[in-house]
């Protein structure tokens, strides 16, 4: 059976693998909704919501590494609420965000691949850009020493870091602390998220930088730090 993703399960559109074709629909269904106009090139996010249904205690407390997936589509409000959790706006300017970053510097760059391609995740506007065209997660799998349940999840998100945002005020000391210390914070939002939404994820350190840079298709000066492959854990 075709593994159902999360974009073309948000628009039932599962014989259309399009991204264009898929943008579209999504365009088309938030110029229905009422919702400000989008870019017809990029994918609106719905509103995160504040309220879930366990308590933080309870998603502390259940929070494990998954790495068995069922196939089993996410919704758009989840990829949604999953990017929020990472990297999304929180306050009444852009550096005041759901994680704490040293300094407000926000050094990180948040990404989702899925079966249709890569998308780069835009806080301000809580929306995704298309980068990259394609099934990549054999490739992300590969990148990442052969860890082959990537290819599993229904999505991945990866978490990239600009050092020289942090680095330019702090030097070393940004290096070697902050910057890890900041995605260390979204990475672990992303994974109580998930459980808060009854999904499974799993935070993979292990990868080629070289390999996952490409495979994004960033530039030398994004670093990978973190790939957060996520889906509904089977069993
Ligand atoms: C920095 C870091 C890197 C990790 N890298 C990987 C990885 O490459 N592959 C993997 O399967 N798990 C990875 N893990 C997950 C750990 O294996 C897992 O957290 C640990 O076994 C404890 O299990 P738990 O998360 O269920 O509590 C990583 C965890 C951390 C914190």
């Amino acid at each position: 059976m075709t593994r159902r993703t999360v974009l073309r399960g948000v628009a039932a559109m599962t014989s259309m693998a399009s991204v264009s074709a898929r943008r579209g629909r999504i365009a088309m269904a938030h110029d229905k909704s009422g919702s400000p106009s989008t870019d017809r090139c990029d994918i609106q996010l719905p509103k995160p919501s504040l309220k879930g249904k366990l308590t933080l205690e309870e998603a502390i407390a259940r929070r494990r590494s998954v790495r068995e997936f069922a196939d089993h589509p996410l919704s758009l409000e989840e990829v949604g609420q999953l990017l929020w959790a990472t990297e999304g706006i929180t306050g009444h300017a852009s550096y005041l965000r759901a994680h704490p970053s040293a300094g407000g510097l926000h050094p990180l760059e948040v990404y989702v691949l899925d079966a249709d391609g890569v998308f780069h995740y835009e806080p301000e506007k809580h929306r995704l850009r298309p980068v990259r065209e394609g099934d990549l997660r054999g490739d992300l799998a590969k990148a990442a020493h052969r860890q082959w349940f990537i290819t599993d999840a229904v999505c991945v998100i990866a978490i990239t870091a600009v050092y020289a945002r942090t680095t330019g005020k702090y030097g070393d000391r940004g290096r070697m602390r902050y910057v890890p210390m900041d995605a260390a914070h979204a990475a672990q939002n992303v994974l109580l998220q998930a459980v808060a939404l009854g999904l499974g994820a799993v935070p993979v350190g292990a990868f080629d930088d070289e390999a996952v840079r490409a495979v994004l298709g960033v530039s030398a000066n994004e670093v990978p730090l973190y790939l957060i492959p996520v889906g509904k854990g089977r069993g």
